[in-house]
């Protein structure tokens, strides 16, 4: 029998919907790698996991085929009798729970449709969307006096985005920006039926969407994978998922992006100064974010195909359920000086065009499962940042920063609301 390094830690559950859990997990995760690079945790659903904290493990882990993203049989997979369970067992299809080869060829045809190309194409539509949105920012906060800027700039942003990722024409955008919400939003906070019938809405959306983009192909990144027809290209059921996959995928995570770095440069206004006199700095506050407020808090699970010695004596016995805790790792003491404090300058060039000093944070994942989107997201934080900061000159926090309520869960990590005057 392997021996876990430290059997009995942390004493008590973990439960990842407690709200001050969500808002600042940071100490949690400090005192568990203090116990070793990786640790067995009780959860309050009663199960264990294996957390991993530490950033070489962490990359070890990621790209290590001895652990798996296939779920484990049953696991997770909702049964398939109603429409709205149907769309979703059709998500669990997508390429994140694919190991090598299935994995490989749907990635590779994924990368070729995010050519940096293609990519960089979109810069001046997320320069318009912005500015659309910026502008009704300006209207809210004249007849209101506040706003919201996670309702009103980052989470409509990355939804409009994916929007032209996907092709999905201009008259169907507020549609599918109503879906998503409330597919993201917490069953009980609408009314009943309603996240279900928007699961429904997308499921036959996408489908739709698919045999129009076979009929008649866009200059879309979508309808490049459509029509890729390398090793024998994408199946139906294959791109349903993975029109999911991109939008879950890609707005959630940028949305915590933007709604992070807005928050943590509007409590920093030395670093937000700093980078209006030089917006050369825009890319090295977006890094430091990533590192700090990591949006993906953990990856998706993996689990041990065998027993994994991770070093230090630390070893994962076969059939464990295991997290990379990528917020843990981009916190490594070991890797990052002062690792709690934001700031920019250790990703920033210096006065000799001398590149970062820090590590390369693991906001994106690591290995096989690095994330296809990492350099649309930088772009439109890129674009949409310092647009944001330009446009209202006076932007100040309504409200105390610490209070702020934060998405609960392992997986993903941000500002549920992060109110503005101007
Ligand atoms: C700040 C924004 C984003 C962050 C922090 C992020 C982070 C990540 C991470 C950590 C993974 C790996 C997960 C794992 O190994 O379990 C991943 C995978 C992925 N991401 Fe992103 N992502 C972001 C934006 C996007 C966008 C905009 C898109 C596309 C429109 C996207 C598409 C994907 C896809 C398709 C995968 C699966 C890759 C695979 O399985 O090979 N992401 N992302």
């Amino acid at each position: 029998m392997p021996t876990p390094r430290h059997p009995d830690a942390p004493p008590t559950a973990l439960d990842p919907a407690d709200p001050a859990f969500a808002r600042d997990p940071y100490p949690y995760y400090a005192r568990l790698r203090e116990q070793g690079p990786a640790a067995r945790v009780p959860l309050a659903n009663g199960t264990h996991a294996w957390f991993v904290t530490g950033y070489e493990q962490t990359r070890a882990v990621l790209a290590d085929p001895r652990f798996s993203n296939v779920p484990p049989r049953g696991a997770g997979r909702p049964k398939s009798d109603s429409p709205a369970q149907r769309a979703r067992a059709c998500l669990a299809r997508h390429m994140l729970n694919t190991d090598a080869p299935d994995h490989t060829r749907l990635r590779r045809l994924t990368t070729a449709a995010f050519a940096p190309r293609r990519v960089d194409t979109l810069r001046a539509r997320i320069e318009e969307l912005t500015d659309g949105l910026l502008r009704d920012v300006a209207e809210r906060l004249a007849r209101e006096g506040s706003a919201d800027l996670v309702d009103a700039f980052a989470f409509p942003l990355p939804v409009l985005v994916i929007g032209e990722v996907l092709g999905v024409p201009e008259a169907d955008r507020a549609a599918l920006r109503d879906w998503t919400y409330r597919v993201g939003s917490p069953a009980d906070a609408l009314r009943p039926g309603a996240v279900d019938e928007a699961w429904t809405s997308l499921y036959a959306y996408f489908g739709e969407l698919i045999a129009h983009k076979r009929r008649a192909p866009g200059p879309d990144l979508f309808s490049a994978l459509t029509h890729d027809a390398t090793e024998g290209g994408l199946d139906d059921g294959e791109l349903l998922a993975m029109a999911f996959l991109l939008l879950f995928a890609g707005y959630e995570t940028t949305m915590n992006l933007l709604a992070s770095a807005s928050l943590l440069l509007l409590t920093h206004p030395a670093e937000l100064a700093a980078a209006r006199r030089d917006p050369g700095r825009w890319p090295a506050v977006v890094e430091e974010t990533l590192r700090h407020a990591s949006p993906l808090e953990g990856t998706t699970w993996r689990h041990a195909t065998q027993d994994v010695d991770l070093g230090d004596g630390t070893r994962i016995p076969a059939g464990s359920s295991v997290l990379a805790v990528l917020a843990a790792a981009n916190r490594d003491p070991r890797h990052f000086p002062e690792p709690d404090a934001f700031r920019p300058g250790r990703y920033a060039h210096d006065a000799t065009g001398r590149g970062p000093r820090a590590a390369p944070h693991v906001a994106f994942g690591h290995g096989p499962h690095f994330c296809v989107g990492s350099r649309l997201a930088r772009l439109e934080a890129a674009v949409a940042l310092p647009r944001l900061f330009a446009a209202f000159p006076g932007l100040r926090l309504t409200a105390d920063a610490a209070e702020l309520p934060y998405r609960p869960g392992l997986l993903v990590r941000g500002p549920r609301s992060v109110p503005v005057a101007a």
